[in-house]
């Protein structure tokens, strides 16, 4: 399985996220479209910027009933997305019909990923406002096994959690982790994070990188100091 940097464009607007990937005239970076992207600009961007070259991962956590995440999985397998993903919290019953939906496309079923426990969230919270008792590594644990057994290609999870999961999945079970910080960098509302070094030591698939990217004073010099460090 071969490593990646996907960038995180959280951008609110069209233009800003071509302006943005105009800046790199070497290379076509695995792009990760979030919902600020998707809702602000449609559906259209996914295959504008897969025209240009580009690895897509289609960032909406869908988490609804299982028919509707069915049919909207079609959907979005129609877009031409190569990634995308589902909340683990919907339950087997609803990775399962995101499968199915994905599968029902054309060409070749995208990836599909399910998140475990958001980057953001610490075990206090998940203890204190959602009720969940149990220690926050094995409820990641848990419901990575869930998607696995549903069908799904990995999950979404802190570096910090990426060879736990393997060691419970299997180790072709991707991992793909947010919450990637440089030592020298701001950390933001992230809590559960690492560096790229220790996410390649950790054995994350595919890390994603945003705003130590997108804010970056060279935008393109800090991709590459990911890759280097993640990848080479
Ligand atoms: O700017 P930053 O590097 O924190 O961006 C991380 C990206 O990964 C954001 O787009 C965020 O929505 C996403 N993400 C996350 N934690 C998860 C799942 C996705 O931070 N568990």
């Amino acid at each position: 399985m071969g490593k990646g940097v996907i960038i995180a464009c959280d951008f609110d607007s069209k233009q800003k996220v071509m302006d943005f990937l105009d800046l790199f005239t070497d290379e076509k970076p695995f792009v990760k479209i979030g919902m600020e992207l998707f809702y602000s600009a449609g559906p259209e961007i996914v295959k504008e910027i897969k025209e240009r070259g580009h690895k897509v991962f289609l960032d909406l956590k869908l988490c609804d009933i299982p028919n509707t995440v069915r049919k909207s999985m079609a959907v979005l397998a129609r877009l031409g997305v190569d990634m995308c993903n589902v909340h683990a919290f919907g339950t087997k019953a609803m990775m399962e019909a995101a499968v199915e939906g994905l599968s029902e496309g054309n060409s070749k079923r995208p990836l599909l990923l399910a998140v475990t426990q958001l980057t953001s969230t610490s075990e206090e919270r998940m203890q204190n406002e959602l009720l969940i008792n149990e220690k926050i590594d094995d409820v990641v644990l848990h419901y990575a096994q869930n998607a696995s057994y549903s069908g799904l290609d990995g999950v979404v999870c802190s570096p910090l959690e990426a060879r736990s999961v393997k060691e419970k999945c299997g180790n072709k079970f991707l991992t793909v982790t947010p919450g990637i910080r440089f030592t020298d960098g701001d950390v933001g509302d992230q809590i559960r994070i690492t560096t790229p070094e220790k996410a390649k030591e950790i054995g994350s698939d595919y890390i994603v990188v945003g705003r130590p990217i997108t804010s970056a004073h060279d935008p393109v010099a800090a991709y590459r100091r990911c890759v280097s460090d993640f990848v080479d």
